[in-house]
């Protein structure tokens, strides 16, 4: 914000709530250029009440919260942040790997909760992360990144994505034998028409019944209503999710919570401060290009 105090009157939305319609075309007002993040939603309506708007520059590699093809229409362009979250992200979706599989979250409230009385032999038995199948939906820089980890820990790597293309890191697979074969399952596609449902009823009952299922991406992309009958009736492992359909979701009686062996974090992929900083300046310097008349550093892909 300071960086772009020295080009551009700001004003800022102040509250960790996110801002409802009105109040969102009330803050962007004549404004020519909007930095948001992914719980602001550009949707139609907005954009099109505010009049002066030349850009949308998201602090954020998603982009499904703001309305694009309006966007495009009214001639406001769209950046977002490739290239400066995708290895933080993948350290996250290997956390949520381990920790589902490994049952860390589990046994750390197990043992807060003074129940570590004896020692059981089968305590906590998980399954083993080394060694395992990773199937990857969804093969972008994310992908490649979590694809790039698995080799550490001496994985065999699939994915599925629309470019129908092995690498030296990665075998093609379709879909559904992807879900079938893999031990480990993990979700790394924008949301779009295309991909909400991704991974339904059908999907689920294809994946082993030992599997583990992480979704870094967008909540929207899972079922979530059939994930919980899945873990419940044991017909898949477990599952590691930063994302839900609805965020932020303070409800402690969401089903999700209780289903057993899923483990949920509020949405922290990118939550260190070097990602983070690195979003906002990429950000701002879009807006910067944007106002000065330079050419835009991460337009969405697209545009
Ligand atoms: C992204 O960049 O899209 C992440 O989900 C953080 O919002």
């Amino acid at each position: 914000v300071a960086r772009l105090r020295e080009v551009a009157d700001v004003r800022e939305w102040s509250s960790d709530l996110p801002p409802d319609r009105e109040s969102l075309t009330a803050l962007i007002g004549d404004a020519e250029a909007v930095l948001a993040i992914g719980g602001d939603a550009l949707v139609a309506a907005v954009l099109a009440a505010c009049p002066n708007l030349r850009i949308v520059a998201l602090a954020s590699a998603g982009y499904d919260s703001v309305d694009v093809d309006a966007a495009h229409t009214l001639g406001i362009a769209v950046t977002n942040t490739p290239g400066v979250l995708h290895e933080t992200t993948a350290d996250l979706a290997f956390g949520l790997i381990l920790a589902a599989r490994r049952r860390i979250a589990e046994g750390d409230r197990y043992v807060r909760s003074g129940s570590w009385e004896r020692v059981p032999y089968r305590l906590l038995f998980g399954h083993d992360v080394h060694g395992a199948q990773l199937g990857i939906i969804g093969y972008g820089q994310i992908g490649h990144a979590v694809a790039r980890r698995a080799h550490g820990f001496g994985m065999r790597v699939v994915h599925y994505s629309r470019t129908h293309q092995d690498d030296e890191l990665s075998t093609w697979m379709p879909l559904d034998e992807l879900l079938a074969t893999s031990d480990i399952v993990s979700v790394h596609v924008p949301l779009s028409d295309q991909t909400r449902g991704l991974i339904g009823e059908r999907e689920l009952r294809l994946m082993k019944p030992t599997a583990t299922l992480v979704n870094t991406a967008r909540g929207p992309v899972i079922d979530e209503t059939a994930l919980v009958r899945a873990l419940r009736e044991e017909r898949i492992g477990s599952a590691g999710l930063d994302v839900q359909s609805v965020e932020p979701n303070p409800d402690a009686s969401d089903p999700l919570l209780e289903a057993p062996n899923c483990v949920v974090l509020p949405h922290i992929g990118s939550a260190t401060e070097s990602a983070r900083a690195a979003m906002v300046d990429l950000a701002a310097a879009n807006i910067e290009a944007c106002l000065a008349g330079r050419p835009l550093l991460s337009p969405i892909p697209g545009s």
